[in-house]
């Protein structure tokens, strides 16, 4: 164990030193199955064409992983007993599990385990039905490449790159949310809140009327990396609001909106890059990389559902806001001292609208309000596209998971309407909704912030 240890060190080094002397890094671009060489200044971050720093490290020395032949099973759990059969299949690395609640559960195995799972499962009565046969292939088909001309015609008739009918990289949205402070410098406004491990800009777009006294509503996307319809989402919602504002109602123009599209940006990042179904961000621990951001945040952190382990994807962290993403989140809101009355995270995937508590099957003592408007909100997101959207408490509804960001903005910033939305899809796609998805997906995910928007503003 120990040699293996330090052959990876020894191999992360080389590799890196090797980086840092040749003048450009080749990196492998698997849509056109051609090496291509960038510049070694495309580790460099620029704001307003000003240098602001550079990536600490990269992961683009790896490989992309494949997953070929691997499926995605639905399986139906109604008895504890049952639930105990996949946790231990969890723990022994089998499979690994995607959306779930408690009475079903999709999970990722890998096409060597396949029958080893079967056999389980048909030994348990456990009843599974096969959603994805092939999750390397709804990978491929999942994003359609941009026309690269078309691309570039694009970015210059607009000043931007940003599309609704694909995923972008980081770039592009970050590069979205500048132009629309340059292009409605009256109520945009683009903050650099913070960075990730490995120094990527944690940016923020607030859209306000600038009236002192203004409640105000946070709103991210991106905080687990695989879930890319909801930085999809909260780009369009942005995009809408920016392009339509003096068209939103009173209520909603007399909030300060703050957007945080992509919490996680080096996860982000990396699903793009290596491991489309990567879920927590870059830190590098011990022997495994990673930490989950929402089992980081500091209410109730360490308690039910935040792994201990680092190997774990709900890896809780060292200690509560260990992460220089969730720690700049927690500063920024706490240093803007606004009134904050509402808080919007967006996950994916099972259409839920959740509110506190997460760590425990338990409910605040307004949990009534929250109930209320989370009806609202979910009849508003069926209006927009005949989806349903279960409505619930986190932990009774899904699982106990402490260290979420909604339990610390309830339960430590106070904020009344404190929801995590879990957008489309049911598992048909899961993670790897198409990106013909996005603009359906968004439009509800618009509805609903409307609404709590609406109850924010009433408060
Ligand atoms: N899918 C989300 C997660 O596992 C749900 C979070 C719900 N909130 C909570 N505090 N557990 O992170
Ligand atoms: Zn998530």
């Amino acid at each position: 164990m120990k040699t293996a240890c330090s052959l990876v060190l020894l191999t992360v080094i080389v590799l890196f030193v090797d980086v840092l002397t040749h003048p450009t890094v080749e990196t492998f671009d698997s849509e056109k199955s051609v090496a291509k060489e960038v510049s070694n200044d495309k580790k460099d971050i620029y704001e307003f064409g000003v240098k602001i720093g550079s990536l600490k490290e990269t992961d683009e020395t790896e490989e992309k992983k494949s997953y070929k032949g691997y499926q995605l099973w639905k399986l139906n759990l109604d008895s504890q007993n049952k639930s105990k059969v996949v946790i231990t299949l969890k723990n022994n690395n089998v499979l690994s599990t995607w959306g779930g609640n408690r009475t079903s559960i999709d999970v990722l195995i890998s096409r060597p385990n396949l029958r080893t799972v079967q056999r389980r499962l048909d030994e348990n009565l456990i009843n599974y039905k096969v959603l994805i046969d092939d999750v390397q292939e709804a990978i491929d088909d999942e994003n359609p490449p941009l026309n690269p001309e078309e691309d570039e015609e694009l970015a210059n008739r607009q000043g931007h790159r940003m599309t609704f009918d694909s995923y972008h990289r980081l770039s592009d949205i970050h590069g979205f949310l500048d132009y629309l402070a340059v292009t409605y410098p009256t109520y945009c406004k683009v903050y650099v809140i913070g960075s990730s491990v490995q120094g990527r800009p944690l940016k923020v777009l607030r859209i306000s009327n600038g009236n002192s006294g203004n409640k105000a509503v946070w709103v991210d996307g991106g905080m687990h990396a695989r879930e890319w319809i909801t930085p999809a989402s909260v780009s369009y919602i942005i995009n809408h609001m920016a392009h339509n504002y003096d068209s939103e109602t009173h209520a909603i123009r007399s909030l300060d909106w703050y957007f945080l599209p992509v919490a996680n940006p080096d996860g982000y990042e990396y699903a793009h890059t290596t491991d489309r179904l990567w879920r927590k961000n870059r830190a590098r621990g011990g022997y495994c990389t990673g930490t989950d951001l929402n089992r980081n945040y500091g209410y109730r952190w360490g308690g039910a559902g935040g792994g201990k382990n680092p190997c774990q994807e709900t890896y809780a962290g060292t200690g509560p806001f260990s992460e220089p993403e969730t720690a700049a989140i927690k500063d920024f809101l706490q240093r803007t001292s606004q009134q904050w009355r509402a808080s919007i995270s967006y996950h994916s995937y099972g259409q839920y609208i959740l509110y506190p508590w997460g760590y425990d099957r338990k409910v605040p003592p307004d949990w009534t309000d929250l109930q209320k408007v989370a009806e609202q909100a979910a009849t508003a997101m069926r209006q927009a596209t005949g989806q349903y959207y279960t409505v619930g408490a986190a932990a009774n509804t899904l699982y106990p998971a402490s260290g979420g960001s909604d339990d610390w903005a309830k339960g430590t910033m106070k904020m009344k309407y404190t929801y995590t939305i879990e957008l489309r899809d049911n598992g048909r796609y899961g993670f790897v909704l198409p990106a013909s998805y996005i603009v359906p997906t968004a439009k509800e995910a618009l509805a609903a912030l409307r609404v709590i928007g609406e109850a924010a503003a009433a408060t």
